[in-house]
């Protein structure tokens, strides 16, 4: 049976800044974010979206009443989630108005999380091949004003439908993934930002990416040839590059880099969003890029800490047809933040004593948004 991605889409918050509008006040070279990281934008959430609200907004632009029906598992893949015990998935599952006999959890393994989420559906549309999964990818990356981090911060969430005989991509079961307990980026329950040892993740990123796709090329006895396009897990799209640069020289396969930079497209202005980076790229490339009916797609998959993951996906003949197509007009849409707005907005925090706090949602357009947090709860618009 053909199991895989039968729909795709993402949402992204409505304010970002302009990483040359950061690069000033930072004191650095614009080039070094524009050119150094490869990132013009970076998305920055208001107080009024979460990862619940994200996540719920990505799906809700896939689903038809059809789906709704026959979901029947909802994981959701964060490191940014708001509830230690609670699983974030209970919360979309009910805004969405999925069928109630459904599971819902919640996956965290750094920015693999929606991968393992990805290939848990896959087994459990294996399983029950009338029923679909819902996987969605939602995360906050929050480095710390003035931090190294900084400027590979952003937020967003894909939501992706897997289900038998997918109208997008065919998941091969070919994979080949790796586990080695490593600190290179890490969050402790008291922080809300992330640690990270900058330098040492980028190597890691690189030696998780050689462990996972020679396993792969061995098992399948494939090459390079055989693929069309390779995604990434994109912190910033500098960092996919310089991995793709590993296995393919520029000039002798021009085609897979212009592909690559098709798949960075939205990644460039939305920022690292952590589970859903290597997704954002993958719906860049179906949308911005130009590969036919049966290629085959790499997916590279990172998750600090670190579980590593390279499995491949068969593209299908009507995949254009299925994806969402206001991808571009959503971000259109944004409001650009000046740096005094941007610190203010990235600042704003919720209360954290149980008291009442009613949140300014005049200028929320979105579907879902957080109104109020009260006794501890948050309570969201239906
Ligand atoms: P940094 O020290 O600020 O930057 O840290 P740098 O000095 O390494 O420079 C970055 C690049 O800009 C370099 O390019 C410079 O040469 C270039 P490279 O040599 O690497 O090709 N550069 C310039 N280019 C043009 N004009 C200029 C200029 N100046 C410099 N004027 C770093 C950068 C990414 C380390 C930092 O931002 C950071 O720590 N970010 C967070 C960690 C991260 O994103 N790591 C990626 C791998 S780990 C991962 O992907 C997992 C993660 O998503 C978490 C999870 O799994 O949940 C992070």
């Amino acid at each position: 049976m053909n199991i895989g991605i039968d729909k795709i889409g993402f949402y992204a918050p409505a304010y970002y800044l302009d990483m040359t509008k950061l690069a000033e006040a930072r004191g650095v070279d614009a080039n070094k974010y524009t050119i150094g990281l490869g990132q013009d934008k970076m998305a920055v959430p208001p107080i009024t979206q979460d990862t619940i609200t994200m996540g719920a907004n990505a799906a809700i632009k896939i689903l038809s009443k059809a789906d709704l029906e026959s979901i029947d598992l909802v994981i959701l893949g964060t490191e940014s989630g708001i509830d230690q015990s609670k699983a974030g998935a209970t919360t979309i599952h009910h805004m969405l108005g999925i069928n109630p006999r459904a599971r819902a959890i919640e996956m965290k393994q750094a920015c693999y999380g929606a991968t393992a989420g990805i290939q848990l559906a896959k087994g459990h549309v294996a399983l029950n091949p009338t029923k679909k999964a819902l996987v969605i990818a939602s995360d906050i990356s929050r480095y710390g004003l003035n931090s190294g981090g900084e400027p590979t911060q952003g937020a967003g969430a894909v939501a992706i439908l897997i289900a038998a005989d997918p109208k997008i991509l065919i998941l091969e079961n070919d994979t080949s993934y790796f586990t080695d307990d490593i600190l290179d980026f890490w969050r402790p329950n008291y922080s809300d930002f992330a640690f990270v040892d900058g330098k040492y993740s980028n190597e890691q990123y690189q030696r998780f990416f050689e462990e996972v796709y020679t396993d792969y090329m061995e098992k399948t006895q494939r090459s390079l040839d055989d693929f069309a396009a390779f995604t990434f897990h994109i912190p910033y799209s500098k960092m996919g590059l310089k991995a793709l640069r590993t296995i393919a020289d520029e000039e002798d396969h021009a085609t897979l880099f212009k592909n690559f930079k098709d798949s960075t497209y939205y990644n460039r202005s939305v920022g690292n969003i952590y589970a859903g980076s290597l997704y954002l790229s993958l719906v860049s490339l179906l949308e911005k890029g130009s590969l036919h009916a049966g290629d085959r797609i790499g997916l590279f998959s990172y998750g600090s800490g670190a579980v590593g993951e390279f499995f491949s996906g068969i593209l299908q003949p009507d995949y254009k047809n299925a994806l969402v197509a206001d991808h571009d007009e959503m971000l259109q849409k944004r409001t650009a933040l000046n740096i005094k707005e941007y610190e203010a907005m990235f600042n704003a925090s919720l209360i954290k004593d149980g008291s009442h706090q009613i949140l300014d949602t005049r200028n929320e357009s979105s579907d879902f948004y957080l109104k109020e947090v009260k006794h501890h709860q948050r309570i969201y618009n239906k």
